[in-house]
């Protein structure tokens, strides 16, 4: 036990140092972008995809996640998404999203990108976030894409089909094999070429291109800093990383860029 806190107290010592040493380095940036991934909402109570607990680990991706399993069996599909939905109808923004909110009056310029699908942020009060991978709660045709905007739920025995064109209604996020929206992915490039500083939080950075941007921006000469409990892919890449939750430290972020405005 003594071991143990002994470990922590020194460990969060570390912690509140590279906070410091980060602070330092971003206090002239102007231009910031952060992406984030499902590990923000992880606090929320949304589960991941990787890891022991994560959805990927339960499920199998191409039975629920691609337009051939939609086809293939789109009542079970839809039955999948109607539990995402209301799992996420339960959960409320935490204090990582919250901090993210206050960032946006830190910068002149500031993007925030998401691989998530569960409008949390915007729940929280940011503006303009770009969904990459879409949006659960929106629906749309499988065939000519337009938005379904009835907003009964949709039952998975009788799906209904699209006013425009007849085809099937089906939710508006972007599974494998599937492309991005290109204008998200365009302006999610172009901002992160643009930025002076880059967080990438709470993803495994793994799936592209979301995953590049981090890299794309270092490359046109961003401070990189990553928020995440465990190593990544692109934890050798960073020039900080904050080995802790989003919502730990973040809030920590933002009372420090306060005190130094
Ligand atoms: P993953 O589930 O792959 O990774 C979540 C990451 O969050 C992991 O690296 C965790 O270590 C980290 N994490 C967990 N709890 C955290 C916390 N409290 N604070 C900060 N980090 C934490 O999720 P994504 O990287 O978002 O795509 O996954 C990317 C994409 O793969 C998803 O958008 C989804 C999935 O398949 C599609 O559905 C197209």
């Amino acid at each position: 036990m003594i071991d143990i806190s002994v470990g922590q107290y020194r460990y969060s010592a570390y912690l509140e140092a590279v906070i410091t040493e980060v602070l330092q380095a971003i206090r002239h940036c102007r231009r910031c972008v952060v992406l984030t991934g499902a590990g923000i909402s992880a606090e929320s109570g949304v589960p991941t995809f990787r890891g022991d607990d994560g959805l990927w680990n339960k499920f199998r991706p191409e039975e629920l996640a691609t337009v051939d399993a939609f086809m293939a069996n789109s009542k079970l599909v839809w039955e999948w998404y109607n539990w995402r939905r209301d799992v996420m109808d339960t959960v409320q923004p935490n204090a990582g999203h919250y901090a993210l909110r206050d960032f946006a009056e830190y910068f002149e310029n500031f993007t925030l990108i998401t691989q998530n699908v569960d409008g949390l942020h915007t729940r929280a009060g940011s503006e303009n976030v770009l969904e990459l991978h879409g949006n659960i709660n929106r629906n749309k045709c499988l065939d000519c894409n337009r938005e379904y905007i009835e907003s009964d739920e949709i039952k998975p025995d009788k799906i209904p089909s699209c006013t425009y064109c007849g085809g099937k209604i089906r939710p508006d996020v972007v599974w494998f094999g599937e492309m991005l929206d290109p204008q998200v992915i365009q302006k999610a490039i172009s901002e992160s070429e643009k930025a002076d500083l880059f967080f990438s939080i709470g993803t495994s950075a793994l799936v592209h291109p979301a995953a590049s941007l981090p890299s794309g921006a270092k490359r046109t000469g961003a401070i990189l800093i990553e928020v995440n409990p465990e190593i990544t892919p692109l934890s050798h890449l960073a020039d900080f990383r904050l080995q802790s939750t989003a919502g730990g430290v973040l809030p920590q972020i933002v009372r420090g860029l306060q005190e130094s405005a």
